[in-house]
């Protein structure tokens, strides 16, 4: 059989240790494909003024399927200071190259599962009504809109003349900043298109429907945000009515379901945001099965079939360069396994999956954040795993 290639970015600081790392566990599980190593981040803003070349583009077009650990963004002064003296000032700026790649593929439908791992010291635990602990078993996925609404970039700081009027034409902004001169006014727009918005609530719902799960749950602010969290309630009404009509649809405001999360977060499974709803409530819920260390992410575009996973966390750059790696490498190999699913090797991702949930069990093996550690050189002394003994311990689990 010919071998899968995969697009293999490991980016910036911790990006190309978790990257390592995750794909010695791939190949440990028996999963046999060709990886393709390709260029983004800070190295290549710097040396050539694009921290996304086209090169990697045209890769990720022809194989589809890429893994990718994480880039290191600066704030624009920073980036302009950094940028190699020769292309200084010959309108060279920065974008984030995420962004940049998730809307150059369209790759509209973000996906983070939050499944809490019996054992692990980070789950959340709270206090039951006899004053015992109670720790719920989490196991939730929030489908998150990932190229428009308030990150879709249309923004402005002093608007143009022509906005400016229009934005006069509506009897809300002169009843409440009719006063303020236009150079004082920033905004950044959302924009929600009925057909992303169709999209994502129908990505959610199938996947309820696939995976049993008895609701999904609109988590946006209908009742403030009339127009587009009204219109996507409005849809997720619509869509459940006719095509789901064996699935519940909860509605719950993103303020009301930062209460929720602490109150009764085993009640969630699918969850449906926009953009920045579904940024806030999937790292909302990471918090609640181990952070950072063991978040993980998928964007694609269903209609094209390209896929990029990656973990939530960035690049941690202070933790890069030591020579000990201490970072966790689990967000890594779970989004790899994400990829797996999605490419359909059930199998190895299930294997694997399997074996960090053995190591995460057993209580041997523990990153410094598992430990509850701040991180420093020092957290090897005080008992925390390497990265690398992490690797090793799920690699030894792996059957
Ligand atoms: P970060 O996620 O890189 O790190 C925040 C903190 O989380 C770290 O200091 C560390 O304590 C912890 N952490 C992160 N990953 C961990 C892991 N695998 N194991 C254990 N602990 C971990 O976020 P930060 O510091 O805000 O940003 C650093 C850089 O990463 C920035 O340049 C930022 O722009 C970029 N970034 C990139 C992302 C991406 O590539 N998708 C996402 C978020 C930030
Ligand atoms: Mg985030």
């Amino acid at each position: 059989m010919k071998k899968r290639k995969i697009v293999c970015i490991p980016g910036d600081g911790i990006g190309k240790i978790v990257m390592e790392e995750c794909l010695r566990v791939l190949f440990a599980a028996g999963f046999m494909a060709d990886y393709i190593e390709a260029d983004m981040g800070w190295e290549f803003w710097k040396k050539d003024g694009n921290p996304l070349p086209q090169r990697t583009l045209d890769l990720i077009s022809e194989h589809k399927i890429a893994l990718f650990g994480a880039i290191t963004s600066k704030p624009k002064d920073a980036a302009v200071a950094e940028l190699n003296p020769v292309l200084q000032n010959k309108g060279f700026t920065y974008s984030s190259p995420i962004v940049s790649l998730r809307q150059y593929f369209g790759l509209d439908i973000c996906y983070r599962p939050t499944k809490s791992y019996p054992g692990n010291p980070l789950n959340f635990i709270r206090r039951g009504p006899d004053n015992e602990i109670q720790e719920p078993k989490i196991d939730a996925i929030i489908f998150r809109q990932n190229t428009e609404g308030l990150y879709g970039g249309v923004e402005w700081t002093n608007p143009p003349q022509l906005v400016y009027e229009a934005l006069r034409s509506h009897p809300k902004f002169i009843q409440n900043f009719g006063d303020v001169p236009k150079n004082e006014i920033s905004i950044s727009t959302r924009i929600f298109t009925k057909k992303a918005t169709e999209r994502i609530l129908r990505a959610a719902f199938e996947y309820a429907k696939k995976n049993n799960y008895r609701s999904v749950t609109l988590c946006e602010k209908p009742n403030v945000i009339r127009e587009t969290s009204g219109m996507m309630y409005l849809m997720a009404k619509n869509i459940q009515k006719s095509d789901y009509p064996e699935i519940e649809l909860w509605n719950t405001n993103i303020d009301a379901q930062m209460m929720w999360l602490t109150k009764n977060p085993e009640e969630y499974g699918v969850i449906v945001a926009g953009n920045m709803f579904g940024d806030i409530v999937s790292d909302a819920f990471a918090g609640l099965i181990g952070g950072l260390g063991f978040a993980a992410s998928a964007q694609i575009n269903p209609d094209s079939g390209i896929g990029v996973f990656e973990p939530t966390h960035g690049s941690a750059p202070k933790y890069a360069d030591y020579k000990v790696s201490i970072v966790n490498p689990i967000a890594m190999i779970e989004s790899a396994c994400l990829m797996l699913d999605y490419i359909g090797e059930i199998k190895v991702s299930s294997t694997i999956r399997n074996a960090i949930a053995a190591v995460i069990a057993e209580g041997k093996t523990k990153t410094y954040d598992m430990l509850k550690l701040s991180g420093s050189a020092e957290v090897i002394n005080k008992g925390a795993a390497t990265t690398q003994q992490m690797t090793d311990a799920i690699i030894a689990k792996l059957k």
